[in-house]
Order: structure tokens, then sequence, then C-alpha cells
């Protein structure tokens, strides 16, 4: 966390303290005490959702979990690749903030037509739809070992995984941002989805963000 940086909204929910904070015309947004994401870098968090569309084919439809500053959702509209996106993120004050603190890091991606914003924990959301999708991109914790919420651990192994699993469509590919390597994540990964590969990204901070992609494999008709 920076700092020098002041306040300029915060907001209390039922999970915590919502906060965003400004230093030298960049955010940082707190959750619960714990750092989310800035708007200084964003190049793992872009590669997310590329590299998720390039293993598509053109048309996708998209399920980017957790909003965060934008980057990642900023990324998906620059594509041709994806025909629908759905965004999903747990807390409105932070949709609202992309009208003004954040709306240069979104550049206007949440007024694309082609998105569409849901307000939920993406968990329950999940379990409600029926809806699939041929790229999810999952960035809602610091990684599967660090998570803001306690809740939200389920994602990263058993049911959370299956239910994930569940809403691709058949060869679509689940995209998951980590802060740090997770060996054994990889292997829940493998084992529930199918064939991993690992992408990682040099940061100025210390250890490479990662960037796992399991694709769910049709098995062949007999
Ligand atoms: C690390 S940030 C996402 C960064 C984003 N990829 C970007 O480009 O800025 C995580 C986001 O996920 C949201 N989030 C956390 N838990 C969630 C949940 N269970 N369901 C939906 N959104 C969640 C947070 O409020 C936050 O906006």
């Amino acid at each position: 966390m920076d700092s020098g940086a002041v306040t300029v909204a915060r907001t209390g929910t039922a999970r915590g303290e919502l906060v965003l904070r400004e230093s030298g015309g960049h955010y940082e947004v707190i959750s619960n005490g714990v750092f989310l994401m800035d708007t200084r870098a964003g190049e793992s968090e872009r590669l997310l959702v590329r590299a998720a569309l390039q293993a598509v084919p053109p048309g996708a439809r998209l399920l980017i979990g957790g909003l965060g500053v934008g980057f990642s959702l900023a990324e998906a509209v620059s594509s041709t690749r994806a025909a629908e996106i759905v965004v999903v993120e747990i807390e409105p004050a932070l949709v609202g903030w992309h009208r003004d603190h954040l709306a240069p890091f979104s550049a206007g991606a949440l007024g694309d037509p082609r998105v569409r914003v849901v307000t939920a924990d993406i968990a329950a959301w999940l379990r409600d739809t029926d809806e699939r999708f041929d790229a999810i991109c999952l960035d809602v914790d610091n990684g599967p070992d660090w998570t803001v919420f306690d809740a939200n651990a389920e994602l990263y192994a058993g049911d959370g995984l299956a239910l994930l699993r569940s809403r691709l469509a058949p060869g679509g590919v689940l995209a998951v941002w980590s802060a740090s390597a997770s060996p054994a994540y990889a292997q829940r990964l493998a084992a529930a989805v199918g064939p991993v590969r690992t992408l990682a990204v040099e940061v100025a901070r210390g250890e490479p963000d990662v960037v796992y992609l399991a694709r769910h494999e049709v098995e062949n008709p007999v």
C-alpha cells in the first residue's frame, strides 16, 4: 500500500470496509483490510483476458469475475473476439467508482454494448445461472492461497472448481489470476477442469504474477 495515499472514498459493506485511495493520480482498492488492486500496472490482469480469448474461437461469451479497476474488462472490450461479456462484481460501490475516479482506467468499457455488469457474489451467481461461457476469467482475490474473504476460498477447491467447470461451454477455458505461483492449486485445477497452461508475468514488486489457463476438454464421442 502507498503510505502517502489519501482516502477518496470508503463504504461499509457486509464483508468489511471498502476503501479507495489516491496518490499521484493513481488509485488503490482495499477491501476488508486487504490490498486488492491498484491502477499502476495491469499487465497480468490484461493477459488474463487476452490469453483466454486467444484460446477460444471468435464470437466468444466471456465471463469476468471481479471488476477491480477495470483493466481486465478494458482488455476484453478492446478485442473483437468477445461477442458478449458478463462482469460479476460483488461491490456496488466499486462499480459506482467507475463513473468518476476509476473511469480513466476502465476507459468506457462498462458502456460497451457487449458488456453486462452484474452486482453479485460470483459463487452465488454461478449457482443460480444456467448460462455457459467459452471463457471464464477469475480475478476476485490475490490468488487461490490469498483470498480477500474467507468465503471466496470455495472457488479454488472441490465444489467451487466443479461449479466453475459446469459453467464452461464444451472446449471452454477457465483462466485464474494469482499474485504468486500455487502448484497445489494448479494440480487441483488440472484434475477438476483439464490440462493447465501457466503464464508468468514479471512484476516490479518481486514474485511474478501468474495466470493459470485450464481447458475443459470435450471427450470424444464413441
Ligand atoms: C483484484 S480485483 C480485480 C482486478 C481486475 N482484474 C482489474 O483488472 O482491475 C478483485 C475484484 O473482485 C471483487 N470481488 C471479490 N470477491 C468477489 C466475489 N466473491 N464475487 C464477485 N466479485 C468479487 C472485488 O470487489 C474486486 O473488485
